[in-house]
């Protein structure tokens, strides 16, 4: 399996381009299935995850065709030949669970694979049931499967979530499009990926408002038709390469990227020292001449400080001058980074929910290695400032959301390669 090496070098300059977002061209992929016609989605960023998305919907039967080199993908859903998503595919990415929502929409009838727990939390998908159930459907779990059947259509309804889940919003979302009258869904999720999902539902032909806010009232509409729609810039690669010159000095430009995207983050980064400036191309992010300042943070849902971006402030903080607090609410076992940065001379002690980080003058290079994305990549972080080399293994957790991520980085100067072995 292929690994990254990571050797301390001196500070970044240049550009980065920022791909399009993973969640929300993942979420989009699924809402092919909700029409006949077929969907075209832009800006598509190639990952592992989309080709295991892929394998999914068309176990289904809907036809994928990748253009311009995989940067536009052509969905077509025009006849659905299974409703049923199998474990085999489902386990491999949390993410296929949102083909329940167009399925039980479009043809009243799903079966879907649980997705089962993951390497940061037992992950539980009660209110995504909760939610089809409001809608009328009748739900069994049996043999690990969820079985949803609504044989005379869905009925709009009131779906209050107990927490704004993602991946509960735009289930019930995907769901409550074709659905007979009026949803309300109370407490929804307000990330820009949801957002965008509506904005392509709407694009299809559902009537949605509210998408963005807590409150999203969705008229139900008979069928939906097909549409062509952009993917908006990913807002957790902007973010960590947003953190890339904080810890190895020096100023990029990110291509693409937009401050409405990462709200909370930007502002724990102006806090921590990063000079962000608007561009007419982006956003140019400088590491200021003093220290890194320490800056506790508390990840939330969106507009809030994003989980996905916890690890890599945490590869930030570790050369800070002084002491920190991060507070992980969202996930119960998301601090995964930290025994592998402590093994790189970091000081970080978790207790729970909190994450204690000192800075220290100087970190060495270790091989390391991440049981998911997001640490994954706070590693390879941590090495460019790092002495010596860091060996980051299992790398294909990092392929699964970060396009190409040696090439992006060295480009700007960073000594870091891909290593066959
Ligand atoms: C999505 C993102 C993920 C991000 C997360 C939080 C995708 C593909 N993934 O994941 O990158 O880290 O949002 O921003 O979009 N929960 C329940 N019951 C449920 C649903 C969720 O208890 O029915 C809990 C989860 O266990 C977790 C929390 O709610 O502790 C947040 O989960 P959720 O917002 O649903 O995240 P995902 O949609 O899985």
């Amino acid at each position: 399996m292929d690994s990254i090496l990571v050797r301390g070098n001196g500070p970044l300059s240049g550009a980065i381009p920022i791909a399009g977002a993973k969640n929300t061209v993942l979420k989009l992929m699924c809402a092919a299935l909700l029409t006949d016609e077929p969907l075209t989605l832009t800006n598509v960023p190639r990952l592992a995850d989309i080709r295991t998305l892929s394998d999914v919907l068309v176990s289904l039967g809907c036809e994928i065709a990748e253009l311009s080199g995989g940067r536009v993908l052509a969905l077509n859903a025009g006849e659905l030949t299974s409703c049923k998503a199998d474990y085999d595919l489902v386990r491999k990415l949390r993410a296929s669970f949102n083909v329940l929502g167009p399925l039980i929409g479009r043809t009243g009838q799903a079966i879907v694979s649980m997705p089962g727990g993951c390497a940061i939390g037992a992950r539980a998908v009660d209110m995504h049931i909760d939610a089809l159930e409001r809608l009328g459907a009748k739900v069994e779990l049996k043999d690990g499967y969820v079985h949803a059947s609504a044989p005379q259509g869905l009925k709009g309804t009131e779906i209050p979530l107990r927490f704004a889940s993602v991946g509960a919003t735009e289930n019930a979302l995907t769901a409550a499009v074709l659905a007979k009258g009026t949803t309300v869904i109370k407490n929804a999720a307000r990330e820009p990926d949801t957002k965008a999902l509506a904005d392509c539902l709407i694009a299809m032909g559902a009537q949605i408002e509210g998408a963005g806010t807590s409150e999203i009232v969705i008229q139900g509409v008979d069928a939906l038709h097909g549409a062509t729609q952009g993917v908006i810039p990913d807002r957790i690669e902007l973010g960590t390469f947003m953190i890339a010159p904080m810890i190895a000095g020096g100023s990029i430009e990110l291509l693409g990227g937009r401050l409405d995207l990462i709200p909370s983050f930007a502002e724990k980064m102006q806090e921590a020292g990063a000079i962000i400036e608007e561009t007419p191309a982006g956003l140019k992010v400088t590491r200021g001449d003093g220290p890194i300042t320490p800056v506790n943070v508390s990840t939330a849902p969106f507009p809030g400080f994003p989980t996905d971006l916890q690890a890599q402030f945490m590869a930030m903080m570790c050369f800070a001058e002084g002491t920190c607090t991060l507070e992980e609410t969202i996930f119960e076992n998301r601090f995964m980074h930290a025994p592998e940065l402590l093994r790189m001379g970091a000081k970080v002690e978790v207790q729970g929910g909190t994450a204690r980080v000192t800075g220290v003058s100087e970190m060495t290079g270790a091989p390391v290695m991440a049981t998911d994305l997001r640490a994954s990549v706070s590693l390879i972080l941590a090495g460019l400032r790092s002495k010596g080399e860091t060996t980051v293994n299992r790398v294909y957790h990092l392929d699964r959301g970060y396009e190409r991520i040696e090439e992006k980085l060295s480009a700007v100067g960073a000594d870091i390669e891909r290593v066959k072995n």
